[in-house]
């Protein structure tokens, strides 16, 4: 893994937008996308760039269950808004968190990666090391999953709602194999929340119980950081 760590999200969040445009430029046609906050930065300067994004698709690491897609918490409705209806893309790709038929949805998910081989994985992480959806312990071998939210991510995201009653409590991602099969991955952690979930992806072992450990056993990941999130690293 490469770690690059940056004085704030912003300059870190440039580096990104410039690894994404040079991915483009080199030919890359599938990308893996993260909701959340980490990302929206990036995608801000996706946005007010000239990339053209319009031969390419995209693939979304997960969804909340329960929410409708047009409810404003949906990650669906998140991918309209910061991207998707600024910045338009051949084939847009999100878990259908309003399947009715769970195994046919993570069989549906599972057939569009395979077919849409992903060239470039953006990721953020929770205070918890987990990568999409993908909560201790992570099943390293898994494809896409249906998931009860750990009660730490719901704590987290509960910043997002009105109350934590309203948060989510199930969850669709694309699984780690799926994540780890990506041909380049861009990581960004920013805050000093992360910053003990950073430690432990990069300095750890490779543990089930901090998901993102696995990424140590990748060929190309880069980690953007802030000075924040990246307090403990030795
Ligand atoms: C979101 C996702 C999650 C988030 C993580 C951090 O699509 O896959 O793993 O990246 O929960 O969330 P933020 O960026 O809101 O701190």
């Amino acid at each position: 893994m490469r770690t690059l760590v940056f004085d704030t999200p912003a300059e870190a969040s440039q580096k990104a937008f410039e690894l994404v445009r040079e991915s483009l430029e080199n030919g890359s046609t599938t990308f893996g996308l993260a909701t959340g906050s980490t990302p929206e930065k990036l995608y801000e300067l996706i946005v007010a760039s000239d990339l053209d994004f319009s031969q390419a698709s995209s693939i979304n690491l997960d969804e909340y269950y329960g929410l409708t897609k047009q409810d404003s918490q949906s990650y669906a409705y998140f991918m309209k808004k910061h991207l998707i209806s600024h910045k338009p893309f051949k084939n847009v790709y999100i878990p259908d968190g309003e399947a009715q038929d769970i195994d046919a949805e993570l069989a549906r998910y599972d057939k569009i990666i395979e077919e849409n081989p992903i060239d470039l994985q953006i990721l953020g992480i929770g205070n918890n090391g987990h990568i999409g959806f993908n909560e201790p312990p992570a099943d390293f071998n898994g494809r896409t999953q249906f998931i009860d939210l750990d009660q730490s991510t719901i704590e987290a995201n509960a910043r997002l709602f009105d109350s934590i009653d309203e948060v989510p409590t199930k969850a669709l991602t694309m699984g780690i194999k799926s994540i780890m099969d990506s041909k380049k991955i861009i990581l960004m952690a920013f805050g000093e929340e992360k910053a003990r979930a950073v430690q432990k992806l990069i300095e750890g072992p490779v543990d089930p119980m901090v998901p993102a450990s696995v990424l140590q056993n990748h060929p190309d990941v880069v980690v953007l950081l802030d000075k924040a999130s990246a307090q403990f690293l030795a």
